[in-house]
């Protein structure tokens, strides 16, 4: 098991990048702590198969250095590596058994068969598959193909790190839940970094300690997922993590305040902005929904999602903004009622030119409202 190290690392697939958009994966530095669970989110293309192709050693990275506990492996072989990676289709012995399947990876380490069969049964009681070890691997449903797949690396004990790119699209949607429970538990009970690829907030926010968010090449933030949820560093962020997507409402700079109309506060101008187009991040959690009688500014539902316990309520603000709303409460609330609009100003983000405002030495919203 290893800290995984990425020094000022980038990949371009092309033989002389001009500029940053040949870059598959832009210059980055990244540490990966020993025995973390870890999930890099991304939209398609963006350059998480790269990364972790560079960490496996199947990309060698045109510029950086990849640092495994301090020592260089940039240039190492991926046997010396001794990283496990689970691929999104499966990649099993059709003409071996599930037991053949998940012994392999130890016999080709020379483990002694008493051990082999104790780890595999270990592994196969955790996946559901001791059932179906005596069964030749090409019976089986694309399903089950997956879950050996994932068996035979997590088989091995002593790896430096397990990845995963994205290995649960094949998966049942009902399965794939448990699955990730199973990830984690695995993760824990053996300390093994993992490091799980999707494009799948809500499989990212669920199942890692740490998420990285990457765009276009480039890693946006990383962190816990409270911390991205709350602290999202710029617009990408807080739309990619949260259902539904942070709310965006226009920012109008005026006697020396910020002000929202849509949500009818206000907040001290934040310092040394100059020409940036501000904007006000909500996260459609934070807003509360009140009588119209009230003080609050009011909007007009458009729309009712019920989720089972949770409603996203579609509203049409007065600025003519749409406002999405998240709340266990007002089950009797339908489309063409008014309402009014409660938000904490704590609550309130500012971006300017798309990036958080205030973070680090807080740039915290003063008190009084509009
Ligand atoms: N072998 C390759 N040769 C050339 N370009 C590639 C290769 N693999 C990936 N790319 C390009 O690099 C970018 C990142 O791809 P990838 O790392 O596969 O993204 P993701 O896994 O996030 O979908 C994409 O624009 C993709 O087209
Ligand atoms: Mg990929």
């Amino acid at each position: 098991m290893a800290r995984i190290v990425l020094r000022g690392l980038g990949h371009s697939y092309r033989n002389a990048p001009q500029c940053e958009t040949d870059y598959a994966l832009k210059p980055v530095d990244l540490t990966w702590e020993d025995g973390k669970a870890y999930a890099l989110l991304g939209p398609s293309g963006c350059g998480k198969t790269t990364m972790l192709n560079i960490i496996s050693g199947l990309v060698t990275p045109s510029e950086g250095r990849l640092l495994f506990d301090g020592r260089d492996m940039t240039g190492a072989s991926t046997a010396e590596r001794n990283i496990a990676q689970v691929f999104q289709f499966p990649v099993i012995y059709t003409t071996k058994t599930v037991r053949q399947n998940l012994a392999f990876p130890l016999e080709c380490r020379n483990w002694p068969s008493a051990k082999i069969a104790e780890r595999v049964d270990r592994i196969a009681r955790l996946l559901d598959l001791s059932d179906i070890l005596g069964a030749p691997a090409r019976r089986l449903s694309a399903d089950q193909k997956q879950l050996v797949s994932l068996g035979r690396g997590l088989v091995r004990d002593d790896v430096s790190a397990v990845l995963l790119d994205e290995p649960l699209t094949v998966i049942d949607p009902q399965m794939k839940f448990a699955l990730r429970r199973k990830l984690r538990e695995i993760n824990r009970a053996t300390g093994i970094t993992m490091i799980l690829v999707t494009h799948d907030q809500s499989e990212a926010m669920s199942f890692a300690d740490e998420v990285v968010v990457m765009k276009d090449g480039q890693v946006q933030q990383s962190g816990p997922p409270e911390h991205l949820f709350a602290r999202p560093q710029n617009e990408f962020v807080g739309y990619f993590i949260g259902s539904p997507p942070l709310n965006i409402l226009a920012a109008e700079p005026g006697n020396n305040r910020l002000n929202c109309p849509a949500l009818g506060l206000s907040v001290g101008l934040p310092r040394g902005v100059g020409t940036s187009v501000l904007s006000f991040g909500v996260r459609p959690e934070h807003i509360h929904l009140v009588d119209v009688a009230g003080t609050a500014p009011g909007a007009r539902v458009e729309a009712v999602e019920n989720l089972g316990v949770e409603r996203v309520f579609t509203l049409r603000a007065a600025t003519g903004e749409t406002i999405k709303v998240k709340s266990r409460r007002h089950k009797g609330l339908s489309a063409g009622t008014d309402i009014g609009l409660s938000v904490k100003l704590g609550d309130l983000l500012v971006f300017g030119n798309g990036r958080l405002l205030g973070d680090g030495e807080a740039y915290l919203p003063s008190e009084d409202v509009g």
